[in-house]
C-alpha cells in the first residue's frame, strides 16, 4: 500500500512523507510484509493487531491495577515523536519506565534478529500519517546531526 502506490493524487501531500525509511534506508512493500507478521507475532497480543494499543479506549489512563498498558503504535500514539534510535532501542532492549506506573514493554534483543526489528518498526511507520513520518524523519535526522558534529 505503501511503496505500490502509483496513484499519483495520492502522492501529491508534498508536505507529508509516504516513504517508509528508517536511518536513511528505504523499505519496500516486501519487507513491509515481513515486518507485519513479526508484528502481528510478536506485538499485537500487547500494542493491537491495527495498533490500537492495549486500552484503546484510554490508552493513557491507568487501569485497575495503577498501571498504564502498552501504548498505540497507530496515529493517535505517540511512538511517532521518537527517533529512529529511540524506537531501535525501545524495541531491542525493552521498555524504560517505573514498572509501577507501566506495564512493561519485554525486550526482543534475544528474539528477533537486527534485521526482523528494523523490519517490524518499519511496519508501524505505515501506521502513521505521511505527515507523522516526514515529522519523525526530521527529528531522526537532526538527531544525528547533533551527534556526527
Ligand atoms: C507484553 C506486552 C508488550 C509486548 C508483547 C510488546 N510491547 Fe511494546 N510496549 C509495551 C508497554 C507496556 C510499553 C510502554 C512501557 C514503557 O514505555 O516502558 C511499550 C512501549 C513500546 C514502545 C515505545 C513507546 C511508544 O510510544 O512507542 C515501542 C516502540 C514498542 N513498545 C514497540 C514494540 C514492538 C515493536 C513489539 C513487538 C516486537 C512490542 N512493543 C511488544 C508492551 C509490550
Amino acid at each position: 500500500m505503501v511503496d505500490g502506490r502509483s496513484n499519483s493524487a495520492q502522492m501529491q501531500h508534498s508536505s507529508g512523507d509516504a516513504q517508509i525509511q528508517i536511518l536513511g534506508r528505504r523499505f519496500y512493500e516486501i519487507e513491509l510484509t515481513q515486518g507485519q507478521a513479526s508484528y502481528t507475532q510478536y506485538c499485537a497480543a500487547c500494542h493491537g493487531i491495527d495498533g490500537q494499543g492495549q486500552f484503546p479506549e484510554a490508552p493513557l489512563e491507568p487501569d485497575a491495577t495503577g498501571r498504564i498498558g502498552a501504548p498505540p503504535h497507530n496515529e493517535t500514539g505517540h511512538s511517532w515523536h521518537h527517533s529512529d534510535v529511540l524506537l531501535i532501542r525501545y524495541v531491542t532492549e525493552g521498555g524504560f519506565s517505573d514498572p509501577a506506573r507501566f506495564y512493561i514493554m519485554p525486550p526482543f534483543g534475544d528474539i528477533l534478529t537486527d534485521e526482523q526489528i528494523l523490519l517490524v518498526i518499519a511496519y508501524i511507520k505505515t501506521m502513521w500519517t505521511d505527515e507523522q513520518r516526514a515529522s519523525q524523519r526530521q527529528l531522526t535526522e537532526d538527531e544525528q546531526s547533533m551527534f556526527s558534529g
